[in-house]
């Protein structure tokens, strides 16, 4: 009940910033950065000059799992060994330790496809 409110608002958000070439592109992205800033900002910086807690995110679409020169990871992300493809980051935000045993993120659980669908739209829009 609670994401539906939230997605509506999101949408109406998404709807009035005006859309450009792609509107349905366009909305998912705006609306995955929402997601994002409640569910994933707090651990993970998507801006080159700002450390976090997480690995950085910007360009993770297609980067090697466990490979961002100088984040100390776990050892089992470390040698995970994938791409991050995006159906790999929707099973990850689903359940990072069942794709993953040992990765020392948290759970998070997104288990709505939508809400995934937005968030791996929005991380494949950045580019570093
Ligand atoms: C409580 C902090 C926390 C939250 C919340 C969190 N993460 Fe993470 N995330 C981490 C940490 C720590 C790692 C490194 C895990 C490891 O080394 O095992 C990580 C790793 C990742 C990776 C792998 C990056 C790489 O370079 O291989 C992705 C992708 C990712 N997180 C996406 C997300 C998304 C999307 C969300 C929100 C839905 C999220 N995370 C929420 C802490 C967090």
């Amino acid at each position: 009940m609670k994401e539906s409110f939230i997605l509506a608002a999101v949408l109406a958000v998404a709807l009035g910033s005006g859309a450009q070439a792609d509107p349905t592109e366009r909305i998912k992205i705006d609306a995955g950065r929402q997601f994002f800033d409640a569910n994933c900002h707090r651990c993970h910086s998507v801006d080159a000059d700002k450390a976090s807690y997480g690995p950085l995110l910007e360009g993770v679409v297609g980067r090697r799992a466990g490979s961002f020169p100088g984040y100390p990871y776990s050892k089992a992300l470390a040698a995970a060994g994938f791409v991050w493809t995006k159906g790999a980051i929707r099973a990850w935000i689903e359940a990072n330790d069942q794709l993953v045993p040992g990765t020392k993120m948290r759970h998070v659980g997104i288990t709505d496809p939508t809400v995934q669908d937005f968030i791996v739209e929005y991380l494949a829009s950045l580019k570093p």
